[in-house]
């Protein structure tokens, strides 16, 4: 059975990002947040993202206003009921992630998939916290989604074959390039991106280069989009720390230890782009 009703929870970056891809893909799209206004200010959001890709021709403009209007902010999470799949993208904490799953068990069809987009956290852990482990799935897309051609798609101990099927070919109608991990800490993007961008903060502690040098010496040393350290902003140094300790806890590995600067940086509330500063000053 295709999947023609999604529920997204969560309207940051990652989950207005999703909701895009979603109704770009001609899916009917639910939009909670805990704050209605927070749903709300994504979809206007989107509005101006949209507005833009018409602006450079990607976009037909009368597609502009149908992507929109299949995307509906909702405020409770109980309204996404006649989601065929939920796909949480809140903040990286698991009993958060957890206390969304319980309602969303209860809230949706028993036959509905529910997916999270977590980094780092297990999935047959979350699963666990809802009646359907087998229908459980992680589906981890990159930031931002509707640029990234990849998702990861992680199965739990439980994720059926037909669970682990349906989001597969989900993904192909969003034109995105899936790979299959274990559920493993970090997965397989976050396993090896972590100690990169890690790694990069210990060779700033250590006074090997200048921020700007480092960025430069991976960006066109190595033919990176981004720097490091540009990416660990972009991606938030809060996000990054969570992950290293992620990895490091569960891994059991001194390898993956976090660099004290960025425990620092984190402590200092210098979270990245999405705070103003971090490596960089942002606007
Ligand atoms: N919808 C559709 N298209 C969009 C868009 C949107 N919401 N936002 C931007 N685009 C398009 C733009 O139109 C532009 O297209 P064009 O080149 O044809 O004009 C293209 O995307 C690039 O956008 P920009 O020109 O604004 O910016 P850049 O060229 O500087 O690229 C970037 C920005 C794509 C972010 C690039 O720098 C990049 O690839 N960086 C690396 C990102 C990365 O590594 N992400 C993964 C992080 S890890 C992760 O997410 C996992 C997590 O768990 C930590």
């Amino acid at each position: 059975m295709a999947i023609q009703r999604i529920a997204v929870v969560g309207a940051g970056q990652m989950g207005s990002g999703i909701a895009q891809v979603a109704a770009q893909a001609g899916l009917e799209v639910k939009l909670a947040d805990a704050s209605p206004d927070l749903a709300r200010k994504a979809v206007e959001k989107l509005g101006a993202v949209l507005a833009k890709l018409v602006e450079k021709g990607k976009l037909a403009p009368g597609d502009r206003d149908a992507v929109l209007g299949r995307i509906r902010p909702v405020a409770r999470l109980e309204e996404c009921a006649g989601a065929e799949l939920a796909v949480e993208a809140v903040t990286e904490s698991q009993r958060v992630k957890e206390e969304i799953f319980r309602v969303l068990d209860h809230a949706l069809a028993p036959e509905a998939i529910l997916a999270s987009n977590t980094s780092s956290i297990s999935i047959t852990a979350l699963a666990a916290a809802t009646g359907r482990p087998e229908r459980f799935v992680g589906m981890h897309f990159m930031n931002p989604p509707p640029v990234m051609q990849l998702i990861e798609i992680i199965r739990g101990l439980q994720t059926s074959d037909a669970t682990y099927q349906a989001v597969v070919d989900l993904a192909k109608k969003f034109g995105k390039t899936t790979v299959t991990s274990k559920d493993s800490p970090g997965f397989i993007v976050n396993r090896i991106l972590i100690p990169l961008l890690n790694e990069a903060c210990f060779a700033l502690q250590e006074g090997l280069a200048s921020p700007e040098d480092i960025d430069t010496a991976v960006k066109l040393g190595l033919n990176h989009p981004m720097g490091p350290l540009t990416l660990a902003d972009f991606v938030g140094l809060d996000t990054c720390l969570y992950i290293a300790e992620v990895l490091h806890r569960e891994l059991g590995d001194d390898k993956y230890r976090p660099a004290p600067l960025l425990r620092t940086y984190v402590a200092a509330g210098w979270h990245g782009r999405k705070s103003g500063r971090g490596f960089y000053r942002y606007q």
